[in-house]
């Protein structure tokens, strides 16, 4: 039977060749992506592999929380059952590297948007679904500062603390949901070859099918059915521990409460 998925930033890069290895795969796909006319092409590009019908797509920014609490309430309006969250949009470099609320927009669409749309959406998740959230090989301890927006960070050290902070939820997480869904933080490769990377690192990149392989095997082989709470690095192919910090779940935990608080102040 085909598993519903939902993969964030499915019009670029990885997210989008992973939804095309997914729709060879006969899934129900549930496209996301910021830009109303990206998510169109894409819908087309991936609807001439797999029926219309396997299909939805939504729109929202991540770097806003309203639009990301708006995402998860329309999914749940359609779906009483998500099999797996892909966790994927992300950003590195960005002319606008500061939120209208003077957050860094990495900790904002790379930490805060996938941690809030997860919470919400676990209700329509059971013990066998999965959380596929994108890590990196590039972490860095986290400045709580930066986090909260007192301090400024520069683009790599903004990415690179984003990306320990998924990490570092998606290993909390795994230790309160002992009843699932499972949570599995992933390094796709190292500069493979999308949007990001070019426009960040100016090369061409390695094959983005390194990545959405990977991210089509995390979300649906058994492989992965005890990953709970792992670290996968794709450059090395295999599990690993993640940088120090997420190894330490009291202080994985103490970014929960960070970031819960984060998303509080965020409200009001
Ligand atoms: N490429 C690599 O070598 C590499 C290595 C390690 C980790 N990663 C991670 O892999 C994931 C995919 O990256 P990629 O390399 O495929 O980059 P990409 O081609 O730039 O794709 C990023 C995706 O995220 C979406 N996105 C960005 N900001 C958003 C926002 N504010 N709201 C909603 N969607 C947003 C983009 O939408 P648009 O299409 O509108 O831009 C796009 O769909 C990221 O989490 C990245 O950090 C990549």
């Amino acid at each position: 039977m085909a598993k519903t998925i939902l993969i964030t930033g499915s019009t670029d890069g990885i997210g989008l060749e992973a939804t095309k290895r997914l729709a060879h795969e006969g899934q129900t796909l549930l496209l996301h992506g910021r830009n109303a006319g990206k998510l169109e092409a894409a819908q087309r590009e991936v609807s001439s592999i797999v029926g219309a019908g396997q299909i939805e797509t939504y729109v929202a920014d991540l770097s806003h929380m309203a639009d990301v609490a708006r995402l998860a309430d329309e999914i749940a309006k359609r779906h009483t059952r998500l099999d797996v969250l892909i966790n994927n949009a992300g950003v590195y470099k960005t002319p606008h590297p500061v939120t209208p609320q003077g957050l860094d927009v990495r900790f904002v669409v790379n930490t805060l948007a996938p941690y809030l749309l997860t919470k919400k959406l676990l209700p329509l998740m059971n013990a066998t679904g999965r959380v596929v959230n994108l890590s990196s090989a590039a972490q860095a301890t986290i400045n709580p500062d930066a986090l909260t927006g007192r301090a400024r960070l520069e683009d790599m050290e903004a990415y690179a603390q984003s990306k320990l902070a998924i990490t570092m939820w998606s290993r909390a997480m795994a230790e309160v949901r002992t009843d699932g869904p499972i949570s599995i933080a992933v390094n796709p490769g190292s500069l493979l070859a999308s949007k990001m990377v070019r426009e960040g690192f100016g090369v061409a990149g390695k094959d983005l099918g390194i990545g959405a392989d990977i991210l089509a095997r995390a979300a649906l082989s058994d492989e992965f059915a005890d990953a709970n709470g792992k670290y996968f690095d794709n450059d090395a192919g295999r599990f690993a521990p993640p940088y120090a910090d997420a190894l330490d779940l009291r202080k994985c935990e103490q970014l929960v409460e960070a970031i819960e608080a984060l998303l509080t102040s965020m409200k009001s």
